[in-house]
């Protein structure tokens, strides 16, 4: 489909890298003030974004070695709200985190949750893409470990930012807001083959993906699309979705406009393997996956690199049994 890959490179910011280092910045509560939310957004005008849950926590402890490791460097090359950040930091006590993430705002977060560990952390503002230029410019050539966790936070899903189909927001979804292309500009400016093959990338069938690209065209065609909530409902009733069911129909749909927003599969396909060359010997990377896309890429780049690094899990996670507390 080199149609849509080319419209996607000529409107992706070229350099939104804007890194700065962050190490210790206060985060002030009224950081997100300026956040646009809508009256009827429970989530941002009744409380505040919840913060990530990460995932998986102890296996990624366990399987970066943190605990033989005390000293090590990690780079957590997707660091967000810093859950992951904060248990490799306690797993290992005199480690070093380097954190970077595209999105500012989760960066003042992570640095006013990773603050107590004073100057054993640097939060840079990038791309994974970049990590051994932004590497090189902390003065760091190799890693102990790498940690990529991909995708969007809790937090971000929270903040009315386009991200969520039950957030009313502005069709936005950038992860970097010095970014030019935002869902907006998709939703309004592809085709319909080109609106078809990005949900189907997401795992639409082919019949519900030509349907819900035509119901788009076919509304922007009268006035540009522009909330969360005018796509979803366009979405639900191209559909024809019943009220109440399972999994939303626009599920699909917003995370294929936000991987093509974010160029999420590159930017993994080329984070991973700008990762595997900062590792040193014997160092580890864990990459957690949660589509079956993210999985083919991650897979097909480590088993491109197996005559260089193991793929082998280097020893099983203990599984706790039930009632004990986990290892
Ligand atoms: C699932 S969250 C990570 C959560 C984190 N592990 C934690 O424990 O809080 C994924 C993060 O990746 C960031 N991200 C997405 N694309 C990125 C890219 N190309 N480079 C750097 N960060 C990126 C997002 O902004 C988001 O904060």
């Amino acid at each position: 489909m080199k149609g849509i890959c080319e419209f996607l490179q000529s409107l992706q910011c070229e350099s939104a890298m804007n890194e700065r280092m962050k190490s210790n910045a206060p985060w002030h509560s009224d950081t997100n003030s300026n956040e646009r939310c809508d009256r009827n957004v429970t989530h941002c005008a009744d409380r505040a974004p919840r913060l990530h849950i990460p995932a998986m926590v102890k296996e990624v402890v366990h399987y970066l070695a943190c605990y033989d490791k005390p000293s090590g460097i990690f780079v957590d090359l997707t660091v967000g709200t810093g859950g992951h950040a904060e248990a490799i930091l306690e797993a290992a006590p005199r480690a070093t985190l380097i954190g970077i993430d595209r999105d500012e705002s989760s960066l003042e977060v992570a640095s006013e949750r990773l603050a107590r560990f004073g100057n054993r952390v640097v939060l840079i503002h990038g791309d994974l893409r970049d990590v051994q230029r932004l590497l090189a410019w902390c003065g760091v050539e190799e890693v102990d470990g790498c940690l990529i966790d991909p995708g969007m936070s809790l937090w971000q899903v929270d903040q009315a930012r386009g991200f969520s189909f039950r957030i009313p927001a502005e069709l936005d979804m950038r992860y970097d807001r010095s970014q030019r292309l935002t869902a907006r500009e998709l939703v309004n400016t592809l085709s319909v083959e080109q609106l078809t093959h990005l949900f189907e990338m997401a795992g639409e069938r082919r019949n519900r993906a030509r349907n819900i690209a035509k119901a788009i065209a076919q509304a922007r065609s009268q006035h540009s699309i522009e909330t969360t909530t005018q796509l979803a409902a366009i979405i639900a009733d191209a559909v024809k979705a019943k009220r109440h069911q399972r999994i939303h129909p626009a599920t699909k749909p917003f995370m294929a406009l936000r991987m093509a927003v974010n160029d999420e599969a590159d930017a993994l396909e080329r984070g991973t393997k700008a990762a595997l060359h900062v590792l040193r010997i014997g160092g580890r990377i864990v990459v957690l996956t949660y589509q079956s896309i993210e999985d083919r890429i991650v897979k097909r780049i480590l088993q491109q690199h197996s005559q260089h690094i193991s793929t082998r899990l280097p020893s099983p996670f203990p599984e706790s049994r039930e009632g004990e507390p986990p290892p």
